[in-house]
């Protein structure tokens, strides 16, 4: 059966599209059939990245497709189709409705924030009410911090604020770097930039995202990098 990972968010422009294609693009390149489905019917950003993607000959992956997320159950429908190993929801810019629904089929959900407390809290307060208002399982919930600066007491604070919270915060973050801005105007992910620091930096996050879903399933490697 397809793995699910989606990506929310309580606010827009944190970075969600971003993980949701370091993720594909890994998945993809270690063998996955992978879909992203674009879950943001008002910009369609993943849709559109796809587009440049297939125009861009330094995009190596063939197995990774993204689509519009439609219909009543995007996800119910693709793993029913049993097309695609990963789906990978990329999220509205704010939580809705459709983000519950996302978020009780996924494996993994991931929250990607800013470090400010002007991110973090809404974001905070998104994953309590999935937990406490609609059951989701907190051990399936990892928030990915984005848009980080050098300061690493930002970054500590950011962290400590999480885990007070009773939640998790992956140890693998994406700094600000604007390499990745242009990687995806060319329709290319940031773990696919051509300069040694931030690339790793984005693979470090795709491992840590396949390591967190392999927990959850405690299957053995998924063979991801
Ligand atoms: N670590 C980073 N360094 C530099 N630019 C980044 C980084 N992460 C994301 N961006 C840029 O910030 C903008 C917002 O990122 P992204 O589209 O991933 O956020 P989002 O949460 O999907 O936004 P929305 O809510 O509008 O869908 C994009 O222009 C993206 O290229
Ligand atoms: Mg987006």
């Amino acid at each position: 059966m397809s793995k699910v990972i989606c990506c929310l968010s309580q606010k827009g422009g944190v970075g969600k599209s971003t993980i949701a294609r370091i993720a594909a693009v890994a998945y993809a390149a270690a063998g996955w059939s992978t879909i992203i489905l674009d879950a943001d019917a008002s910009q369609e950003t993943s849709n559109e990245w796809f587009t440049r993607r297939l125009d861009n000959p330094k995009a190596k992956t063939t197995d990774l497709w993204v689509s519009r997320a439609k219909g009543v159950n995007p996800v119910k429908k693709e793993r029913a189709s049993g097309n695609y190993d990963m789906i990978i929801v990329d999220g509205a810019p704010h939580a809705t409705d459709a983000s519950v629904m996302y978020a009780k089929q996924a494996d993994l959900i991931l929250i990607p924030t800013g470090t400010a407390i002007d991110d973090l809290e809404p974001a905070v307060r998104m994953a309590i009410s999935l937990v406490s208002v609609h059951g989701i399982d907190r051990e399936r919930i990892r928030f990915v911090l984005n848009h980080c600066s050098r300061n690493k007491r930002e970054t500590s604070q950011a962290i400590e604020a999480i885990l007070g919270s009773g939640l998790k915060v992956m140890g693998a973050m994406l700094n600000e770097s604007p390499c990745y801005r242009s990687a995806m105007d060319a329709g290319l992910a940031p773990n696919e930039v051509p300069y040694f620091i931030p690339k790793n930096r984005a693979t470090f996050v795709a491992e840590s995202i396949a390591n967190e879903l392999e927990a959850q399933f405690c299957d053995g490697s998924m063979g991801v990098n």
